[in-house]
């Protein structure tokens, strides 16, 4: 009888003792099982009223149980405690560690520039506008004086966007150049206009260390009644100046471009060498980064501008030969490969 109930006592002690997941259920596990109102303790102490036989048999088991019950105390508590310890220390913070480095983000070489030039034009009184980057032929050759079978295209190697258009025989393709904006601005706003368009452009090309399919320009144009290429020789020197600083010189070369008339090439004097001819210059002390002109008449009658009542200029330039004799770079494909040891350094 007493034995029965010692066994029942031992299976549910030890069915608990499993659940118990911390400290304090240990000890209420200790008060239920070992406390002095525990059944265990009473059972013990009804001992002495059996008889003399069945007390031995069952006064052995009791104090084995109670000794089994300490043991198993004991065992369990240690491994609490260790668990208890770990987790603290896994929760602990070293203050003496050091810092995590923050990397700041800078802005690209090409961003830079980008914005020294809009500011300049921006202070001289032109309003920055943008176009998009697939374009219609229309916009990149037609408007432009450059019909399909122009020689001229032949300057321009073309991606062409291949599919077909709802408008069918209205082909698409990356820009070659930013000069569609022009023709975007006029067709919307009348003149007087004063704009400058920065953007990606595209050309279908081999890339080496002075070619890249995909780089950056900033068109100029400016149409208003009396406009001569006085404008645009002082407007292009005074950028000239304020980019490159006030002791920069320009020269004017005849050009060709089908969109004006006259067209120029527009060199400033080598900042680098002052002139003198070195590495960067090609040793001509001379450097060309920007192509510009007249609007062609022909250009400003297809937006619906009179050539007998206003005139323009336009102008387009490479951005990034700016920072790369600035700094001396001498591979383009730098730019936009996203090497952040190379772009950092700006
Ligand atoms: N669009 C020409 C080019 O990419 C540059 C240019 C712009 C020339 C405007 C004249 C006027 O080469």
């Amino acid at each position: 009888m007493v034995l029965n109930q010692l066994e029942e006592l031992t299976s549910r002690a030890f069915d608990e003792l499993g659940k118990v997941t911390n400290l304090e259920e240990l000890e209420a596990w200790r008060i239920r099982y070992l406390g002095r109102k525990s059944s265990l303790i009473q059972i013990l102490r009804l001992l002495a009223t059996l008889p003399l036989e069945d007390r031995r048999v069952a006064g052995a088991r009791a104090n084995e149980v109670k000794k089994t019950f300490e043991a198993r105390l004991a065992e369990k508590k240690t491994s609490l405690e260790l668990a208890a310890t770990l987790s603290l220390q896994r929760e602990s913070l070293d203050v003496t560690l050091p810092g995590e480095r923050v990397l700041l983000g800078r802005l690209h070489p090409t961003t830079q520039i980008l914005d020294e030039i809009c500011h300049i034009f921006q202070d001289m009184g032109f309003q920055v506008v943008e176009g998009p980057e697939v374009e219609w032929e229309y916009y990149n050759f037609e408007a432009l004086n450059m019909p399909a079978d122009h020689p001229a295209r032949d300057m321009f190697a073309t991606l062409w966007i291949d599919f077909e258009t709802e408008a069918g025989d209205r082909p698409m393709l990356l820009r070659t150049h930013t000069s569609p904006v022009q023709i975007r601005v006029m067709e919307k706003s009348p003149p007087p206009i004063r704009i400058i368009a920065p953007g990606r452009v595209y050309r279908y090309e081999a890339t080496d260390a002075t070619h890249e399919w995909m780089f950056y320009q900033v068109e100029g144009l400016a149409v208003d009644r009396n406009i001569t290429l006085a404008d645009l020789k002082g407007t292009l020197f005074e950028f000239a100046r304020r980019l490159f600083g006030k002791e920069r010189k320009c020269r004017f070369r005849c050009d060709y471009f089908p969109f004006v008339e006259p067209g120029v090439e527009v060199a400033i004097d080598c900042f680098v060498c002052g002139g003198a001819g070195c590495r960067l210059c090609g040793n001509s002390g001379w450097i060309e980064i920007i192509g510009a002109g007249m609007v062609h008449p022909e250009v400003l009658r297809r937006v619906d501008i009179d050539p007998e009542v206003y005139s323009g200029f336009a102008f387009g330039m490479g951005v990034e030969r700016i920072p790369i004799l600035r700094y001396g770079i001498d591979d383009i494909r730098l730019f936009y490969s996203n090497d952040v040891r190379f772009l950092r350094q700006f």
